[in-house]
């Protein structure tokens, strides 16, 4: 019994040491440019480098099992790539690819940091603010949207393919980016031109309304911009189409967890 009870004293002892250690080795490494701390919205912005929190709740989208997640941590402070991240491109783009630590951070205590940060990263209270900051784009994009169906029933796949572009784990050959440019030209400008008219009708709607004029102009245009949206709709759901057709099952699996939830 004594025996036992020393064992899991030592055990846990061993694992307070081993997470404070964790705590001090992420503190001293990476927090010149991560942020350590949960951040609020408005720090967002800010930053010089994704908050840990951001960087985790990323590699557990991405990747699925606990051992390549933490593969991928250690391989990638030492050999950072833009093609490696599993960020959105925007990341790097905004950033700068991170420096590599090489040599200024050993195997063993790099293994012990990504242990740590998987561990404690991402929080509650993260993971419900980034679903929050989601819910509001989407419902501004259901605002400002042109389509009939938007965001909500809807993937914008060209945006999502774009976040995407240059992952080497997508794999995206010259001859499919040209092909979905193509696709995402034809689809940019055909919506551009709606909007307008959209964007026209809407405004003397509101002035009909406000100044209340008859109601028959009035009905007129309503139908009119619901058949505009209709339209949109449909060039919307051929881009949706078209890019799938260019793209092989793996890539739009890759893809999948960016469909929004
Ligand atoms: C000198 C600044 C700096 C330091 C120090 C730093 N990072 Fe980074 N890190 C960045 C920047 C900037 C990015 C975003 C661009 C990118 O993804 O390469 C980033 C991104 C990452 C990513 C995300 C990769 C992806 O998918 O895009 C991981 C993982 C990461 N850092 C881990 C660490 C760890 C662990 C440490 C400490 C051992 C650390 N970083 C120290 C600047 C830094």
């Amino acid at each position: 019994m004594k025996i036992i009870t020393s064992t899991l004293l030592t055990i846990a002892l061993a694992n307070t040491l081993f997470a404070s250690n964790g705590a001090a080795l992420l503190k001293k490494n990476c927090a010149t440019c991560h942020m350590l701390e949960t951040p609020s919205p408005d720090i967002i912005p800010t930053l010089k480098a994704p908050a840990m929190e951001a960087v985790v709740f990323h590699i557990k989208l991405a990747i699925k099992d606990k051992v390549a997640m933490k593969d991928f941590i250690i391989d990638y402070v030492k050999n950072p790539q833009a093609s490696k991240s599993v960020c959105e491109s925007n990341k790097v783009e905004k950033f700068g690819v991170m420096p590599s630590l090489k040599g200024k951070i050993s195997d063993k205590e790099l293994h012990t940091v990504a242990t740590y940060i998987l561990e404690k990263y991402p929080s509650d209270e993260f993971v419900s603010m980034i679903k929050e900051i989601q819910t509001n784009d989407k419902m501004r994009a259901l605002v400002n949207s042109p389509f009939l169906i938007n965001q909500e029933g809807l993937p914008h796949i060209t945006k999502i393919l774009l976040q995407n572009w240059d992952k080497a784990s997508l794999g995206l050959s010259d001859e499919q980016k040209n092909k979905l440019l193509v696709v995402r030209k034809k689809t940019l400008s055909a919506v551009k031109k709606i909007k307008q008219e959209v964007a026209a009708l809407e405004e003397e709607i509101i002035e009909i309304v406000v100044d209340a004029e008859e109601s028959k102009t009035l009905d007129e245009k309503i139908e009119k911009v619901a058949k505009l949206k209709a339209q949109a709709t449909k060039i919307h759901i051929n881009c949706i189409s078209e890019s799938v057709s260019i793209l092989s099952d793996e890539q739009l699996e890759h893809l999948l967890p960016f469909w929004g939830s």
